[in-house]
C-alpha cells in the first residue's frame, strides 16, 4: 500500500469487505431491543462499527411509516395493505441504511425485518402468501440476514413484560391483539425457526437478562466468528 495515505488505505480495505447482518425476532416483550442493544455493544468492545436500527423505522422516510402502522390507522385497510406499508418502510431502510452500512464494512443489527412481516402479516393475518413472497423480494432480494435471532418467550410472560414496559400508556396496535393472537405468533416464529436452520436460532428468553445475552453471544461467536472480523480502519481511533 505505498504511496497511500492512511485515508485511502482504509477506504481500500472497506472496499473489500462487507460487515455481517443481523436481525433479532421474536414476540411482544421478548427483549429484542435490549439484547440487541447489549450485542452491538459487545461487537463495538471487539472494534467492530455496528449500525443498530430497527424496523419498522430505522431511516427518517421509514420512521414516518411507523408512526401510521403502530397508530392502528391502517388497520381498516387490511392486512395485504399494512404489508404493503412495512414493505415501504424496510425498503426504504434497506436502501438508506443497512446497504449503506454494510458496503462500509459495518455489521447492522435490526430489531425486526421481513420475518415480522412473513409472521404478523403473513401467518397471523392471512395476507396473500404470493403477495408477502413478491414483497419480500422486492424489498430484501439478496440481502438474507447472515443471522436471525429469534428470541422466544410464553406469551404471558412477553406481555406482561411489554405492559410494564410502556407504563400508563396504551397498547399499541399489535400489543392490543388477544393472547390467543400472540400464543399462535410464538408458535409461528418457532416454526420459522425450524424452516430455516442456517439462517435462524431460537434462543429461550425466559430467563435473567445476563444469561440470554450469554446465549446470543455464544452463538454470534460461533456462527459469525467476531473475533477474527476485520476492523474497518475509519472505525479504529486515530
Ligand atoms: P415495536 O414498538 O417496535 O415493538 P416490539 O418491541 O414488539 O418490536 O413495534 C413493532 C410492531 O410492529 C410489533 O408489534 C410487530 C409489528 N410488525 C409487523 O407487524 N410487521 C413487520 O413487518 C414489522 C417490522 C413489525
Amino acid at each position: 500500500m505505498a504511496g497511500m495515505n492512511r485515508a485511502s488505505y482504509a477506504i481500500a480495505i472497506v472496499g473489500e469487505m462487507r460487515g455481517r447482518f443481523i436481525t433479532f425476532e421474536g414476540g411482544e416483550g421478548a427483549g429484542k431491543s435490549s439484547h440487541a442493544a447489549m450485542l452491538a455493544q459487545r461487537l463495538r468492545t471487539l472494534g467492530i462499527g455496528v449500525v443498530l436500527t430497527r424496523e419498522p423505522g430505522g431511516s427518517p422516510g421509514a420512521e414516518i411509516i411507523r408512526h401510521v402502522l403502530l397508530s392502528g390507522a391502517a388497520k381498516p385497510l387490511g392486512p395485504d395493505a399494512e404489508a404493503i406499508l412495512f414493505a415501504a418502510a424496510r425498503d426504504d431502510h434497506v436502501r438508506q441504511t443497512i446497504e449503506p452500512a454494510l458496503a462500509r464494512g459495518r455489521w447492522v443489527i435490526s430489531d425486526r425485518f421481513a420475518d415480522s412481516t412473513r409472521v404478523y402479516q403473513g401467518t397471523l393475518g392471512h395476507a396473500d402468501p404470493k403477495l408477502i413472497k413478491a414483497l419480500e423480494r422486492i424489498t430484501v432480494g439478496d440481502l438474507k440476514p447472515d443471522l436471525t435471532v429469534i428470541l422466544d418467550v410464553p406469551a404471558e410472560i412477553g406481555l406482561s413484560r411489554a405492559s410494564k414496559r410502556r407504563g400508563a400508556a396504551g397498547a399499541d396496535r399489535f400489543e392490543a391483539e388477544s393472547a390467543e393472537f400472540h400464543e399462535k405468533l410464538r408458535d409461528a416464529f418457532r416454526m420459522l425457526a425450524l424452516a430455516e436452520p442456517n439462517r435462524c436460532v431460537l434462543i429461550d428468553a425466559g430467563d435473567m437478562r445476563p444469561t440470554v445475552a450469554e446465549r446470543i453471544w455464544k452463538v454470534v461467536s460461533d456462527r459469525l466468528d467476531p473475533a477474527t472480523a476485520p476492523v474497518a480502519l475509519e472505525d479504529v481511533a486515530s
